[in-house]
C-alpha cells in the first residue's frame, strides 16, 4: 500500500512545522493559543491583544496593546488606486475573489513587499494587511451596493473599524462586541488549509502578499472557510423550525450532501469554538427578538447528534455552523461571512508566515501510479 493510501490522503495526521501559536486538541476539543484556552481568549481579548500574542508568544502590556491597535488602524487605509480597481469589477463578484485580488494589487504599493527577509519589516507589514483587509472587505459591500466606501479611523479598533465601515453610522457595541469574539475566535487555527498553504507559498522565499493571496485562495473553499456561508443558505433553504426533519431525511438521510459547518478534520470531540459561539448566536437571536435561525440551526445539530452516522464519525458542529448564526443575526450580507474569516485569520497566517520565513523549503513527494516503458510512436502513428 502506498503512503498516501496508508494516511487516507489530505496529509490527514502529517506534521509540517513546530509551532508556538496555537494547539488543537482534537480529542478533548481543545484550543490553546499561545498558552491561553479560546474560552478565557473570547470572553476577555481584543481581537489586537490576540495578534500580539499570536506574534510575540505573549500578551502585551496596555501601552505595547494601544500601539499596535493604532498602528493596525492608521495603517488600514488603501491607496486610491485599489478602490478605482475594486470600482472596475463586476458588482456580483464574490467578496473572497475580490479580496483576493485586491491583497494581490496592494503588493504593488506596498513599499517592503519584495523584502523577503526581514522579521521586523515583515510584522509592520503583516500590521498594514491586518487593517488593509477589513478595509478591502468593507468597501467592496458598499461599492457593490452603490454607496462610496468610508475610510477607516485611526481611533478604532478592527471591528469597531469594520462595523463603522459597513454602516458609516457610530458602531453598536452589541454587534462590534460580536465582530471582536469572532475575530478572536477564527484568528488561529494549527495547521489549517490556508495556512498551510501561506507556508508552502513563503518556504519557497517568496513575499508575504502572494502567501496571504494563497491562503485567501485555499479560505474560500467550501471545505474550510467557505462553509460559514454555505452553512447559513443552508438554514436558509430548510426555511422553517418544521422542515427540519424532513430536510434531514431527504437531502442527508436519503440524499447524498453533507451538513455544511459539520465535521472537522481534526476535532473528533465538540469544536469548542461551536460551544462558544452556540451560546454567543443563542442570545443574540434572543435579544434580535429572532430565535427562527437559531433554532433550525440547533434542531438540525440535535438530529445529527442523536443519528449513528454522524456518532460513528464522530461529526459535530464546527465552527462554521454557529457563527453563521451570529453573522446573520447581525445582519451582514451571506457572502460576507467568508471575508470576515480572512480579516481574523490574517494574524494567524502573519504569525506563521514571519516564522515560515526562516523555515526550509516545503517539498513533499508523489507516488507515481502510471503506466511505465511505453515507446514513443509518432503522432500520425498513434
Ligand atoms: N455531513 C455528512 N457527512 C459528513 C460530513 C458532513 N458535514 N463531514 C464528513 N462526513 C462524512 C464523510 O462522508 C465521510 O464518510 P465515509 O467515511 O462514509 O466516507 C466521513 O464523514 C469522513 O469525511 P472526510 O471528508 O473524509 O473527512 P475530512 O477530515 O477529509 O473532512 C471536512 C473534513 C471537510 C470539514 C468535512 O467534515 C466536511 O466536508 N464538512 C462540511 C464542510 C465544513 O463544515 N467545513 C468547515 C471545516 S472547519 C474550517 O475549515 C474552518
Amino acid at each position: 500500500m502506498s503512503e498516501q493510501a496508508a494516511n487516507k490522503g489530505g496529509l490527514e495526521g502529517v506534521v509540517v512545522a513546530d509551532v508556538t501559536t496555537s494547539l488543537v486538541d482534537g480529542v478533548n476539543g481543545k484550543l490553546i493559543y499561545s498558552g491561553y484556552d479560546i474560552e478565557d481568549l473570547a470572553a476577555n481579548a481584543l481581537f489586537e491583544e490576540v495578534v500580539f500574542l499570536l506574534w510575540h508568544v505573549r500578551l502585551p502590556n496596555a501601552q505595547e496593546l494601544e500601539e499596535l491597535r493604532a498602528k493596525i488602524a492608521s495603517e488600514a487605509s488603501v491607496p486610491p488606486q485599489i478602490i478605482d480597481m475594486l470600482k472596475a469589477l463586476p458588482k456580483d463578484a464574490n467578496p473572497m475573489a475580490v479580496l483576493r485580488t485586491a491583497v494581490s494589487a496592494l503588493a504593488h504599493y506596498d513599499p517592503d513587499s519584495e523584502n523577503l527577509t526581514d522579521k521586523a519589516v515583515a510584522q509592520e507589514k503583516a500590521a498594514r494587511l491586518t487593517g488593509q483587509i477589513t478595509t478591502i472587505s468593507a468597501a467592496w459591500d458598499r461599492l457593490r451596493k452603490g454607496e462610496e466606501p468610508i475610510a477607516p479611523k485611526a481611533e478604532y479598533n478592527l471591528a469597531q473599524n469594520f462595523v463603522y465601515m459597513l454602516s458609516g453610522e457610530e458602531p453598536d457595541k452589541t454587534a462590534v462586541d460580536a465582530v471582536n469574539a469572532y475575530l478572536v475566535l477564527l484568528a488561529e487555527h494549527g495547521m489549517n488549509a490556508s495556512t498551510f498553504c501561506s507556508r508552502v507559498v513563503t518556504a519557497t522565499g517568496s513575499d508575504m502578499h502572494s502567501a496571504v493571496v494563497g491562503a485567501i485562495a485555499t479560505l474560500k473553499g467550501p471545505s474550510h472557510g467557505g462553509a460559514n456561508a454555505e452553512a447559513m443558505r443552508m438554514f436558509l433553504e430548510i426555511g422553517e423550525v418544521e422542515n427540519v426533519e424532513p430536510w434531514f431525511k431527504t437531502n442527508i438521510k436519503e440524499g447524498n450532501r453533507r451538513i455544511m459547518g459539520i465535521g472537522h478534520r481534526v476535532y473528533k470531540a465538540t469544536d469548542p469554538r461551536a460551544a462558544i459561539l452556540r451560546d454567543r448566536s443563542k442570545a443574540l437571536a434572543e435579544s434580535s427578538g429572532n430565535s427562527k435561525w437559531f433554532e433550525i440551526a440547533d434542531k438540525l445539530a440535535e438530529l445529527a447528534r442523536a443519528d449513528e452516522y454522524f456518532i460513528e464519525r464522530k461529526l459535530y458542529p464546527n465552527v462554521d455552523y454557529y457563527s453563521a448564526i451570529m453573522l446573520y443575526t447581525l445582519k451582514l450580507d451571506v457572502d460576507m461571512f467568508v471575508p470576515l474569516f480572512a480579516m481574523s485569520r490574517i494574524a494567524g497566517w502573519s504569525a506563521n508566515i514571519i516564522d515560515q520565513m526562516a523555515g526550509r523549503l516545503i517539498r513533499p513527494k508523489a507516488n507515481y501510479i502510471g503506466p511505465k516503458d511505453l515507446k514513443w510512436e509518432p503522432a500520425d502513428q498513434r
